[in-house]
């Protein structure tokens, strides 16, 4: 099964909605960079790639929307959903420089970059994804409003597809690393929904399934939010590899147990030393792969690596909402008035990653040397 975690269609922005899988498949709509927006930090769409994909189709949707590209009625600046189908509502928000069409056109592309950026922290896609949008608005910022839409839509393209081809690459460096009959560990979901498809970890997989590997996969619940339990664990079953999941907690008596030969993650964001930012509860399966001698390997396209950021303790690392602990969804099970904390993500130092794989290649015990050659190359 091909898993379009977003599509453009219809002069819009389709996503999976991510919260409601496995239990639901239901894609939403988006018209405008501050649904988008909204729709990363919601976690309609997650996981660092894909929200770069998403940041950058709402750079596209909002100069369509600014240069009056959209059909009518559409591109209102919505906050949430702008609909899951065409009669939903949406909330509105005033334009920049007043309405009737005087929209300051670079006033509002400001505006969506901004809306776009203050989403989530941690995932340096987001940024690079943004950043690469800017570059490309500059390079065409003589040619008209429809005109720069029209480029920045097919940039946006183009770093989809990209995506899908740098997660294959990545894929077939990281399958030589896993042996026939590999039982192979993995936390959080870093698969094609976190992705434009593929995956990075889940990609490794699915290349050596393709390769002929026979591997199985033991997939981490990953509380608070489930992305194990709800998405990779629903991936791979699409897929027809074998999974077993297993609550975070476990991890360490199947690794003392033998029945782990290696752990493959993605990563939010890598810093300039090789420390890795991850879903929280990477670092914890990466002292236990070490105290019993299994590689951990981490699937990293080079647009997750940081070399602005020295070491991992400079990488902004989100703290969400108590909720997600509290309880899922409306079921409380925590006692009411309990002090609660939410990290979402957490660093695991480059000295426990035995490698980093890319699409260029595996790194091997990454630091600062290693990175700085793979970033040349
Ligand atoms: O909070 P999420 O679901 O966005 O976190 C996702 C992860 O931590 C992934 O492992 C990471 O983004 C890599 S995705 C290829």
């Amino acid at each position: 099964m091909k898993i379009e975690t977003l599509r453009w269609f219809n002069n819009r922005l389709e996503m999976i909605d991510q919260r409601i899988l496995p239990a639901a498949f239901e894609y939403l709509s988006y018209y405008t960079a501050h649904s988008v927006a909204e729709g990363i930090r919601s976690m309609v769409v997650r996981g660092a790639p894909a929200i770069g994909v998403a940041a950058a189709y709402g750079v596209a949707l909002e100069a369509l929307r600014l240069s009056q590209l959209l059909p009518p009625g559409r591109g209102k600046v919505g906050m949430g959903v702008d609909s899951v189908n065409d009669s939903t509502p949406t909330l509105t928000l005033p334009l920049q420089g007043g309405g009737n069409g005087s929209v300051d056109f670079n006033a509002g592309m400001e505006t969506g970059f901004t809306v776009l950026a203050a989403s989530r922290p941690t995932a340096v896609n987001l940024f690079w994804a943004l950043q690469r949008m800017r570059k490309v608005w500059e390079s065409v910022a003589t040619q008209t409003p429809q005109q720069v839409a029209q480029r920045l839509l097919a940039e946006a393209h183009e770093i989809l597809a990209e995506d899908i081809r740098i997660n294959k690459a990545m894929g077939a460096h990281g399958a030589a690393l896993l042996k026939d009959g590999a039982r192979v560990l993995t936390h959080c979901n870093a698969g094609a929904l976190a992705t434009a498809g593929w995956g990075t970890a889940l990609g490794v997989f699915r290349s050596a399934v393709e390769a002929g590997k026979k591997i199985s996969v033991i997939a981490d619940e990953t509380r608070p939010f489930l992305q194990g339990a709800r998405l990779t664990a629903w991936e791979m079953v699409q897929e027809s590899i074998p999974v077993t999941l297993i609550t975070d907690n476990m991890a360490g008596h199947l690794m003392a147990h033998g029945e782990i030969d290696a752990v493959v993650v993605g990563t939010d964001r890598v810093a300039a030393n090789g420390d890795v930012a991850n879903k929280i509860g990477t670092y914890m399966v990466a002292v236990l792969a070490k105290r019993h001698n299994i590689p951990f390997y981490v699937a990293c396209p080079l647009s997750t690596i940081d070399l602005n950021i020295a070491s991992g303790k400079d990488i902004p690392i989100e703290e969400r909402s108590v909720e997600e602990v509290k309880g899922f969804r409306d079921y409380h099970w925590a006692a009411e008035g309990v002090k609660i904390r939410n990290p979402a993500f957490d660093v695991t130092p480059a000295e426990l990653v035995t490698g980093l794989i890319t699409e260029k290649g595996v790194v091997l015990q990454p630091d600062v040397q290693g990175i700085r050659t793979l970033m040349r190359q």
